[in-house]
């Protein structure tokens, strides 16, 4: 029998349907709410508890730490797929055979050439400028080098704009880093796989030939299947809303690229090494940094902890925690930032402030250190963190064009002036 809920507003009665999710996630479909009540609406500040969509990509339950991609554990697709398989997963729905892997990943890589034209905008840029704005505006300015792209009416349009996107994005964020490193630019190379590409984009010295490591690229591969979706976060859901106008993915990627960068969302990857770094050439006292945390007067944050959905623990943070373990280890790194990050955590778990309000180390807390042992500098964090996220937004504008939902227009609560008269301010002095 389906479910309703009932609602009364000034002794009048509304009942709206109920409807449940694949994992029984519930939710109350008030579609009609503003219609029948003649214009109530609800209000729900940071959206904590309204749902934008339904959506048949990732699965998340905050209470039992559980993360699926199409619904697959993170931990299986972290341990067995690679990159590519994942992002076709996810943006296809399917695990691809041999065959469609193939033929993507060819697809892709006939869209690796870079325009002349994007290196030259790349060029007016300071060199002091953040990465995440640089890839920010180059992959705006793809819809101006590859016009086609911005036609997704059918299949192949659609395709064609997704494989171009894949294409050109490794390179962008190369850019960006070279750039912000005085370094000459690369272009990618169809040779080699894709996180090989990748690694070579990254890691290349000048005047020297590049040796693939394989300790770098499983690490690598990993870190960007595990911030590959995770459903409507802010910057997958800026993604939605920008292309739910119809505008191209190209740009709403832009906007879920600079939704990202926040400190709070993906930003955080980059304050969380900075504040290892603070508190490590501050003595390394963590239980003065712990205090910090909770000192209500203090602005200070604990940042990688907390989540807005993960209320025991973050199943991406586990892994990384072990990756950053054994990456260390097989490189030879030794990374104080590492210790002090082991004993916040272990500080915060034992501590009734983060107990009580269910904080615990999310996927940035140990993400950066990491980077930081490959030798990639702390502004281009994000900006991986970027690169691994594009097949997620990539899925959710698909999954959003192809339900053909409505643009997304919120309402609001007025609390401003009421009608006031107009009185010229030069007449009145
Ligand atoms: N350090 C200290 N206190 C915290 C923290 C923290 N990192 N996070 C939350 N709190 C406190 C907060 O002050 C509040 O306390 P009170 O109830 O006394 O007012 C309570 O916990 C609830 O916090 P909230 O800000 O209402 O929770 P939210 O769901 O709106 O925010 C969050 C989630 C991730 C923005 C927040 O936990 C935070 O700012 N964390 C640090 C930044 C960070 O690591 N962000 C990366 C998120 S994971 C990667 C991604 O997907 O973006």
């Amino acid at each position: 029998m389906s479910k309703i809920a009932s609602l009364e507003i000034n002794g009048e009665k509304y009942e709206f349907p109920v409807i449940e999710g694949t994992e029984n996630e519930t939710a109350i479909n008030i579609k009609t709410l503003r219609g029948a009540t003649k214009g109530v609406i609800t209000i729900d500040p940071g959206f904590k508890n309204t749902g934008s969509c339904q959506s048949a990509i990732t699965y998340l339950d905050g209470e039992q730490g559980i993360l699926r991609y199409r619904g697959y554990s993170i931990e299986d697709l972290a341990e067995k797929a690679s990159f590519l398989e994942t992002s076709y997963l996810l943006i296809f729905g399917e695990l691809p055979s041999k065959k469609e892997l193939e033929t993507f990943e060819t697809d892709i890589k006939s869209k690796y050439p870079t325009p002349d034209g994007l290196v030259k905008i790349l060029e007016g840029f300071p060199k002091e400028s953040h990465p995440m704005g640089i890839l920010g505006s180059l992959t705006c300015a793809l819809n101006a080098f590859f016009p086609e792209c911005n036609q997704t009416n059918t299949e192949n349009e659609v395709y064609n704009a997704i494989t171009t996107a894949l294409g050109q994005f490794p390179t962008l964020v190369s850019l960006a880093l070279r750039k912000t490193q005085n370094l000459t630019q690369l272009t990618s190379d169809p040779k080699l796989g894709y996180v090989e590409n990748i690694a070579q984009l990254l890691f290349k010295k000048e005047g020297e030939a590049y040796e693939q490591n394989q300790i770098i690229n499983d690490a690598l591969d990993k870190l960007l299947i595990l911030h590959a979706d995770h459903e409507q976060n802010c910057s997958a859901s800026t993604v939605r809303i920008i292309g739910s106008s119809h505008a191209s993915l190209f740009a709403s990627l832009t906007g879920g690229i600079n939704a990202l960068w926040g400190p709070l969302h993906g930003g955080a990857n980059q304050a969380v090494i900075e504040m290892l770094e603070n508190i490590v050439n501050d003595g390394g006292d963590s239980k003065k940094y712990m205090e910090k945390a909770k000192d209500k007067q203090d602005s200070f944050r604990l940042m990688g902890f907390g989540h807005r959905v993960y209320k025991n623990f973050d199943p991406r943070a586990r892994i990384v925690k072990k990756t950053a373990d054994e990456v260390l280890n097989d490189l030879g790194v030794k990374d104080p930032t590492l210790d002090i990050a082991k004993a916040l955590e272990k500080e915060a778990l034992e501590d009734p402030y983060f107990v009580d309000r269910k904080l615990y180390p999310n996927v940035d807390f140990y993400s950066g250190i990491i980077y930081r042992a490959m030798g990639i500098p702390t502004d281009m964090f994000t900006v991986l963190f970027a690169l691994g996220r594009l097949p997620g937004w990539i899925a959710q504008w698909k999954e959003m064009r192809t339900n053909k939902e409505p643009i997304g227009r919120p309402r609001q609560i007025y609390t401003g002036e009421k009608h006031r008269e107009f009185v010229s301010s030069t007449v009145n002095s």
